[in-house]
């Protein structure tokens, strides 16, 4: 018996060709396709190619050509059924079992996939062509979608009078069409109706590009409608499980790694129309544990970008609540929260694609920040509410199925926390006290000195330290080894100071022959020199003072690697990244 080419399709579009033959050939990515050392033959240079979209592998060297099931065929001598077995087992869906319910439901499905084709493609037609259907175009028109843009999606629109109905009813049984759901029964007359008249009517595809639901918008606002319906369940389609637009978006999955997941048919449309392709909506509903899962089969980025209203970000915590769970090592999920009242179809038609590329790369949100973030909104810093917090992130990341991941974001989560206890924050306090004091001191210098950063009047105070004590450091040599300077010229000075010590018997400024400006400025905004003024004589007090600002200028060193590291980490997940983050910022609490 044959399998039914829905199932074979299923499988195929789970599974790209190159990860199916990766697992047994090393392949590197040139251009579009893999190439890797052919399996059919001994050879040194590769003359094996995969390629993902056209979804075949080529062999130069022994012209073997096929799909993923003819590749495990033959590379791993199995008979056809054998091999769907196994891919099927790889693309994590149940065997399939033939019965004679399987060939009930595949005459079924024939017949309801050739339903959809045909209204598809009539009332796509009739909106391009029909005269009447003027209001529909008009209506599309207004919203700048042209033809191009509804040929693409197929876009069609369901006029109130059509009688395609009639034709229809001639060719199927009045069953075959109410079990797609296009039409329903009126009670009153008993007749058929058709369900998405005077809508517009948007196809959703399955994975391999037939249409097998619909969804429908009204054109005129009346308030007993709803805005937009979609196709009830059908024994074809079911909600949770299909993405608008994801057969023609995961097609880009070999350019681009990330996909845009948006709430609604016209944020597809209209991204796609400003040339952002990677984008699939979920149909209005909750988003599922599988459509997760189906987007990770074919991107390492979900880019979820809900409205920019108190209903998206709903949706977009419960989304997130519900898919940390499943987060893979590899995979990433971030948020991307809109200006309010915006949605992603109409922030990209008033910025364009450049601003909302920059505006998603700078402005997502890894899942384990926004969800931080959003409960930490929410909490005040007493200990109950910071005891319920803390409780909170643990049950999400005690959720987590990856071991590895749920080691990391609980760590993640608890580092944070202690940020936040009253503890730690009393020793923030003091450190914070601390500064204030010494901005008290220098006011106004440093309103002269905003030219320059933190880091370089740290330097400057260093230096000011070196000449003005040049003789209790030619005794301390080793006090300036190891120290961290960030900007060149202030590096070259040192070094030369550092240099000169070590050789000169006894070194006077004049020595130095440093640059009378550099001098001046240092003189000027070294930070330092008020406190140093009395001590410049006490040695031991002299020394402590160059510790603090050694100590200083290390842990700027520190903050700007953690800085980086944190922001590596949130994109990378990798163990290494994070036990290098926690080591830093163990040496960080250290000073
Ligand atoms: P436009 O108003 O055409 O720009 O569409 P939109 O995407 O901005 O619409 P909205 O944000 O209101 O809705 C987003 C998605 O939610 C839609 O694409 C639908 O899938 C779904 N939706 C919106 N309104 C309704 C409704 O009244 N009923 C149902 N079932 N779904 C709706
Ligand atoms: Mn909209």
């Amino acid at each position: 018996m044959k399998y039914p080419k829905e199932y074979l399709d299923e499988i195929k579009s789970r599974l790209k060709v190159s990860t199916v033959v990766s697992k047994t050939v090393d392949l590197k990515k040139r251009g579009k396709e893999f190439v890797g050392l052919s399996p059919f033959k001994n050879e040194k240079t590769p003359s094996f190619t995969v390629n993902d979209e056209k979804e075949f592998y080529h062999c130069f060297a022994t012209s073997e050509h096929g799909n993923i099931f003819d590749f495990v065929m033959k590379t791993q001598n199995l008979k056809f059924g054998e091999a769907v077995r196994y891919l099927a087992n790889v693309a994590g869906m149940q065997p399939y079992m033939f019965s004679k319910q399987d060939e009930e439901r595949e005459k079924k499905w024939k017949e309801y996939s050739m339903i959809y084709s045909r209204y598809v493609d009539y009332y796509h037609n009739e909106l391009l062509k029909n005269e009447t259907y003027s209001n529909a175009r008009d209506y599309l028109k207004n919203r700048s979608l042209g033809k191009e843009i509804v040929k693409k999606f197929k876009i069609g629109f369901v006029n109130y009078n059509s009688t395609f109905i009639e034709k229809f009813k001639d060719e199927f049984k009045e069953n075959a069409l109410l079990e797609t759901g296009l039409f329903y029964i009126d009670d009153k007359n008993n007749k058929l109706v058709e369900r998405f008249r005077n809508r517009i009517i948007f196809p959703i595809n399955n994975l391999s590009g037939q249409p097998i639901a619909l969804g429908g918008r009204i054109i005129e606002k009346k308030d007993y409608l709803a805005k937009y319906i979609n196709s009830p369940e059908t024994n074809f389609f079911k909600k949770g499980s299909n993405l608008y637009n994801l057969d023609t978006a995961r097609k880009l999955s070999n350019k681009s790694e990330n996909i845009y997941l948006v709430e609604g048919y016209m944020d597809v449309v209209g991204l796609n129309k400003n040339e952002i392709e990677n984008v699939v909506a979920n149909l209005g509903t909750s988003l599922t544990d599988k459509q997760i899962s189906t987007l990770n089969q074919f991107f390492d980025d979900i880019i979820i970008c809900f409205d920019g209203d108190e209903s998206g970000y709903k949706a977009a915590l419960r989304a997130a609540e519900n898919s940390i769970k499943d987060l893979q090592p590899d995979k990433q999920i971030s948020f991307l929260f809109l200006p309010e009242n915006e949605d992603p179809d109409s922030y990209v038609s008033k910025n364009g694609k450049n601003n909302f590329l920059d505006f998603s790369k700078n402005s997502k949100l890894s899942i384990h920040q926004f969800i931080f973030n959003h409960y930490k909104q929410q909490t005040s810093n007493d200990p109950s509410s910071l005891a319920i917090f803390e409780k909170k992130l643990r049950n999400i990341a005690n959720s987590i199925k990856d071991t590895l991941i749920k080691k990391y974001v609980l760590e993640y989560f608890l580092e944070k926390i202690s940020e936040l206890t009253p503890h730690q924050s009393q020793i923030k306090k003091k450190r914070y006290t601390k500064k204030i004091k010494s901005l008290e001191v220098t006011k106004k210098h440093f309103k002269e000195s905003k030219q320059f950063s933190g880091v370089e009047l740290k330097e400057f105070s260093l230096i000011y330290l070196m000449i003005n004590s040049l003789n209790i450091l030619q005794e301390n040599i080793n006090l300036l080894d190891n120290i961290k300077i960030f900007t060149d010229e202030n590096k070259t000075i040192f070094n030369s100071i550092t240099e000169k010590l070590k050789i000169e018997e006894k070194l006077h400024l004049e020595d130095l022959d440093l640059d009378n400006q550099i001098i001046d400025k240092i003189n000027r905004f070294a930070p330092i020199k008020h406190i140093l003024k009395n001590k410049i004589n006490n040695d031991f007090e002299v020394i402590e003072i160059l510790e603090d600002i050694k100590r200083d200028l290390n842990n700027y060193d520190l903050e700007f690697r953690i800085q980086e590291l944190e922001s590596r980490f949130s994109k990378d997940f990798s163990e290494d990244t994070f036990n290098e983050l926690k080591e830093l910022k163990k040496r960080q609490n250290i000073n």
